[in-house]
């Protein structure tokens, strides 16, 4: 309060000063003015007089002389107006003339003297008086003089009045500056100061509710960035001590952020760890004038990132986002994550011809539907290859730059965008351990070799030590594929395959999450009625926009489902989130627009007034964005017709602390490998899936809690850190290899 009464001391005073000075100013202009007039009027009249008195003063006629100046002598503002002889006696006076001027005054016998006339604004008994006078003449000679009086009174009450008025107009100001004052700092200060006092004093005791946010705004925007990074860390911090206690009480083993920086530091023991991924995990784009991040819509990045944070290193990636460049230094580098950053990115820049033979084209329009048998035919270019290889060469280049200067470093190689990266490093590099992680399927031998070029992506993959898949089928399916494409020898009780002296073992590591542990609660019915809701069931759907998920089918299994079910009609939305994806490729562009309008079509087929069957929202949704989607949830949708593992189906299930909702899974994803307790679907079956969806709406609340404690159970016990752990741990074992590696590519 001291403050705004401070503030308003001030503003006053500031307000004061600028009346008191502007009404000083214009007072004074406004009195120059009022006195010339004066003067001026003055002047005139006793012009006009002089030529009438002058004949009659000569002439004697004091009669005329007195009848003359006393209807002259009647004008407004005039007090008088006397004619004297040149000795200086009156010779006619008005009768309203002031005693004072009844004797001529001084300026009177100066005039007759100088034979000029002269005005001249006087003061007596605190009167103030113009005086005018102007010599008469006769025959040459001044025989008088003639004297007129005005009242100059109304100038100073003119004044006088002026000051009262902006005095008047002072106080209309305080008031509405204090009053403006005292709102402004009430709605903009002071209430969300007391919102964010309040939200901390909540944090701070652990008690946060769903509906405790922290206020917006210009003023306090900044701040509330900076509170909820703080905010994160200290729930983040919290959640881990409440883990790692629960953990210990229980005697549990569970994989968790420290515990794997524990174990990576002796495995590791001081050697670095290098990762190589296409896709970067915080991406800087431009938003109108501003610059923000986002963590793009990945699998992978979701599973890796994790393990980036928790041990350190760097991650090399494409700098993809239009605003890249300006956030990182010179050499592409900069520390992330942004609010806290644990690890350094070092983004390579491509060119739009690089990026569109290697990654539109080689790996997402030729090797992407080549191990994802989604019936779309994959499309090899000589050019893209071309460019693929540059583009691995190029990323080749820049981790052995990295590597400068290191003994024994491990590098973990990140999926299809670099199926030659492991041997050209391997061949520049004997002394890496390198890990190639294969994040999407592996098909069988037939399917892989109608690629025109997959001996050579063999023999580029094969230069890694270890080459881990999300299933042993993939494993199987690979070994098999060398085995017949290859000149090499397989070991089918170790799982690896020897080529030229060089052994690379291939493994199973099921990628998963970090499933943190999500406190607090959301209240269904407050953010159903947000996004405009009214129905007592809600299903969702989190994806890229990609023909390998299955979306297509997944409306149409909805819209067999509320045939089938007509009950549901009218109580049953679907929620679709969809981040758009590779809309260059026109495959992709085109699913987009398919996808819409199928979900019009269902829409318009079955929509009422109130409600539609489908909600598609076609953007990119940050995790934080997503988790509410997944805890409004009575049924989440996961029916990719091939998968490597789905990271949405674990996602659900670690969102799931009330073990309320149902999964219905694709048993063509990897993850319905470990998730047996999902209603599992072949979604190409859409009578099969409507009613799984049926029987998912429909489960008693007992059944849904038996199957999401044991898939919780298998997410929070197999997750990444796990993950991480096992694959680490895997390619530290080998023994560092020395042997020689065929150079040849
Ligand atoms: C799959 C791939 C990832 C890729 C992700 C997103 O999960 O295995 O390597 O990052 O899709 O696709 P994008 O092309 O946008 O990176």
């Amino acid at each position: 309060m001291r403050v705004t009464i401070r503030l308003i001391l001030s503003l006053i005073l500031a307000a004061a000063a600028v009346v008191f000075i502007s009404t000083g100013f214009q007072a004074r202009q406004e009195q120059e003015r009022l006195e010339e007039e004066l003067a001026r009027r003055a002047a005139v009249l006793a012009d006009s007089l002089q030529e009438s008195v002058e004949p009659l003063a000569a002439g004697g006629n004091l009669e005329g002389l007195q009848r003359l100046v006393q209807r002259f002598g009647a004008r407004e503002r005039l007090a008088g107006i006397a004619v004297y002889t040149n000795d200086g006696r009156p010779l006619a006076v008005t009768q309203s003339l002031p005693s004072t001027f009844h004797s001529p005054h001084d300026m009177v016998r100066d005039v007759m003297e100088d034979g000029e006339g002269q005005g001249l604004f006087l003061t007596d008994e605190s009167k103030r008086w113009h005086l005018q006078v102007l010599p008469i003449r006769w025959a040459e000679h001044i025989i008088g003089a003639i004297a007129i009086v005005h009242d100059a009174g109304y100038i100073d009450a003119q004044r006088d009045r002026l000051w009262r008025q902006n005095f008047i107009r002072l106080l209309f100001h305080v008031l509405v500056i204090s009053l403006t004052t005292l709102l402004i700092v009430q709605w903009n200060l002071l209430r969300p100061l007391s919102k964010t006092i309040e939200w901390m004093r909540h944090l701070r005791r652990g008690e946060l509710a769903e509906h405790d946010t922290l206020p917006k705004g210009d003023v306090f925007a900044p701040l509330a960035r900076e509170v909820t990074h703080m905010a994160k860390s200290l729930t983040a911090a919290r959640a881990a001590a409440e883990t790692e206690a629960k953990l210990r009480h229980a005697a549990e083993s569970r994989w968790t952020a420290d515990r794997l920086k524990e174990h990576l530091r002796k495995a590791l023991n001081g050697r670095p760890l290098l990762l190589i991924a296409n896709r970067e995990p915080y991406m800087h784009i431009r938003q109108g004038r501003q610059i923000r991040w986002i963590m793009p819509a990945s699998g992978l990045v979701t599973a890796v990132e994790p393990i980036l944070r928790a041990c350190g290193g760097t991650w090399i990636a494409h700098g993809a986002g239009d605003a890249d460049r300006e956030t990182a230094d010179a050499s592409g580098r900069l520390r992330v994550p942004p609010e806290t950053p644990l690890y350094t990115l070092r983004r390579l820049w491509l060119t739009k011809e690089e990026e569109d033979g290697y990654y539109y084209g080689f790996a997402n329009e030729g090797l992407w539907p080549l191990c994802h048998i989604a019936h779309t035919r994959p499309i090899f270019r000589a050019e893209d290859w071309q460019r693929y290889a540059d583009v691995n060469a190029k990323f080749a280049q820049a981790a052995l730059e990295e590597l400068e200067d290191t003994e024994h470093p491990c590098v973990l190689i990140q999926d299809y965008h670099f199926a030659l990266l492991p041997r050209l490093i391997k061949v520049k590099r004997p002394d890496a351990q390198i890990a190639l992680f294969w994040h999407i399927p592996w098909p069988n031998p037939e399917a892989f070799g109608i690629c025109p070029w997959a001996d050579i992506l063999l023999h580029g993959m094969l230069g890694a030590d270890l080459i881990g898949f999300h299933t042993q089928f993939h494993c199987n399916n690979f070994l098999d594929t060398g085995d017949r494409l290859l000149e090499s020898r397989i070991d089918w009780e170790q799982f690896a395959v020897n080529r030229a002296g060089h052994s690379t073992w291939v493994k199973p590591f099921p990628i998963s999450i970090a499933a943190p542990e999500i406190s607090g609660e959301i209240s269904k019915d407050k953010f159903l009625k947000e996004l405009g809701l009214t129905v007592q069931w809600v299903g969702v759907g989190v994806d890229r926009i990609d023909y390998t998920k299955g979306m297509t089918e997944r409306f149409r299994a909805i819209e067999r489902f509320l045939e089938r079910h007509a009950e549901f009609q009218g109580q049953f939305t679907f929620i679709q989130l969809g981040a758009p994806s590779r809309t260059v490729i026109k495959r992709y562009h085109d699913l987009g627009a398919e996808l819409d309008a199928e979900a019009e079509r269902i829409n318009r087929r079955f929509q009422t007034r109130q409600w539609k069957p489908i909600l598609f929202l076609k953007k990119h949704h940050s995790q934080e964005e997503i988790a509410p989607f997944y805890r409004a949830a009575d049924v989440c949708l996961v029916t990719s017709l091939h998968d490597g593992m789905n990271l949405v189906a674990k996602e659900f299930v670690a969102a799931r602390a009330d073990l309320r909702g149902s999964l219905v899974l694709s048993r063509f994803a990897g993850a319905s490998r470990e998730l047996r307790e999902a209603l599992l679907v072949n979604p190409y079956d859409i009578e099969e899936t409507a009613e799984a969806i049926y029987a998912a709406l429909t489960m008693s609340p007992e059944e849904q809690q038996r199957r999401m404690e044991r898939m919780r159970w298998t997410v929070q016990e197999h997750n990444v850190y796990r993950w991480a752990a096992n694959l680490v741990t895997e390619l530290t074992r080998l023994q560092p290899a020395q042997e020689h590696v065929a150079a040849s590519t």
